[in-house]
């Protein structure tokens, strides 16, 4: 039983889902490497996040976390970081101004590239090997020597997140992000759409609204409220040899921050009360967050608040719920209503993507826009029955053309799955679903 936590005390614990590592010693001399190299965040920016996540809680601002369900090696260019942000920028402006609130911008980016699995190996016409558990551990490729989980690809996702972040620190603070540039993040492929024309009909709004105040000698240059946003990265904290490497301790508050990202999540298969997971999570100073799925309890629900959020902080901690469209109205209200009357502090915000992913009869992974749609419905629907706050959104999506998810009001159709399916594990909204979505959520906060 471990006393005094420190960044390794997790390894005292069964820890699920790490790679079956081939050479411990190079795995040992790759942590070490990465102890050495500079934090990704700062413990102020994650400090700054959770007095948000706590405002959310309260009903004063709405969480959009958003991106990729796994980074890639091989998508990585400005360009592809420029549309990532585009299409989060762009679902950000739809719900502000429909719902008056501020919106906290949360990427599942700049380290998102391990996958927790459901079999730890895969099996193709008789031939076994480890299963792809994201491009920090190995290649999708079905072959042995790309399964083969190697260190140095934590040092490569090291080094793709502190390019990624670099760049959208460079486009949130230095005039992408400038609301007179709202029209240019609406990309050619949604702007073609019927969401892309209401998009830029509400685009022209803003800027008659910022013509009059200017018009009223509001001065406009000097608020940067309008010309920067502040944009936090997430991942789930799967691999903890990494997450312990990047976990520094603070100068100022003396606490450990996981310098790897703003905001750590942990997963539905890594939960586990007495896991090294929880037991890493306790002890650092981030915000962090836990995927609630629908066979969850109330008990569990309880613990996990005693375990992450002793000191009952608002904004340390975020539930994800992700229960699927048919079971949220039945799981999810003893939850809520658990942490409401144990006076539990919860930022509860909704994963409408993991519980509704189902295989076609060709094999691919899917999800039903349909059902994405009417998990969140049923998540305001629970939250306004419990007098408790619907908080965000977490999803999986993409600035690209993909097909992967059915559905959307311009129909991807299951003969449309194989034109562009590029997900490296679950399917994604593409950029037109997105928007549209970030409408319908918008309708759904004005209501
Ligand atoms: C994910 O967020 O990609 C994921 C694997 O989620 P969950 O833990 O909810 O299944
Ligand atoms: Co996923």
């Amino acid at each position: 039983m471990t006393t005094t936590w420190s960044p390794e005390t997790w390894r005292e614990h069964e820890t699920a889902q790490q790679p079956d590592w081939p050479d411990p010693i190079q795995l040992q001399e790759t942590v070490e490497h990465l102890r050495a190299l500079p934090p990704l965040v700062f413990a102020g920016e994650a400090r700054r996040l959770q007095s948000s996540l706590a405002k959310v809680a309260r009903g004063e601002a709405f969480v959009l976390q958003a991106g990729d369900c796994a980074e890639s090696f091989g998508d990585f260019s400005a360009d592809a970081i420029r549309d990532k942000l585009k299409i989060i920028l762009q679902m950000a402006v739809v719900l502000t101004y429909a719902s008056g609130l501020p919106v906290v911008k949360i990427g599942r980016i700049a380290g998102q590239f391990a996958k927790p699995r459901s079999s730890p190996n895969e099996t193709i016409e008789a031939l076994e090997l480890p299963s792809f558990r994201g491009h920090s551990v190995n290649d999708l490729a079905f072959d042995e020597r790309s399964r083969r989980a190697d260190p140095t690809r934590l040092i490569r996702a090291y080094h793709q997140s502190a390019s990624t972040l670099n760049l959208i620190r460079a486009f949130t603070k230095g005039g992408f992000a400038d609301l007179n540039q709202i029209h240019m993040w609406n990309q050619e492929f949604v702007a073609a759409s019927r969401q892309g024309q209401r998009y830029e009909a509400l685009a022209r709004q803003i800027d008659r609204a910022l013509r009059f105040m200017g018009a009223c000698g509001v001065d406009l240059s000097t608020d940067s409220n309008l010309h920067e946003v502040d944009f936090y990265t997430s991942h789930e904290a799967l691999i903890l040899g990494y997450e312990e490497a990047l976990t520094r301790r603070d100068s100022l508050s003396g606490d450990w921050y996981d310098c790897s990202a703003h905001l750590l999540w942990v997963g539905e298969r890594t939960r586990q009360p007495d896991g090294g997971h929880l037991e890493f999570l306790s002890g650092i100073a981030n915000p962090v967050a836990c995927k609630i799925g629908p066979r969850a309890t109330t008990t569990e629900v309880l613990s996990l608040c005693d375990k992450l959020n002793p000191d009952n902080e608002a904004g340390r901690l975020t539930f994800i719920s992700r229960m699927g469209a048919d079971e949220i109205e039945g799981a999810l209200p003893p939850l809520v209503r658990a942490v409401r009357d144990g006076g539990r502090a919860v930022t509860w915000i909704c994963d409408p993507m993991h519980g509704n992913t189902f295989s076609t009869p060709s094999g691919y992974k899917t999800r039903r826009f349909d059902d994405i749609l009417r998990e969140i419905k049923g998540f305001f629907g629970v939250h306004e029955g419990e007098g408790t706050v619907p908080g965000g959104v977490h999803l999986e999506l993409t600035h690209e053309t993909v097909t992967e998810c059915l559905g959307g009001s311009e129909e991807v159709l299951d003969s449309n799955l194989a034109e562009h399916y590029e997900a490296l594990c679950d399917p994604r909204l593409n950029a037109r679903q997105s928007v549209d979505l970030a409408f319908q959520i918008g309708e759904m906060l004005q209501g």
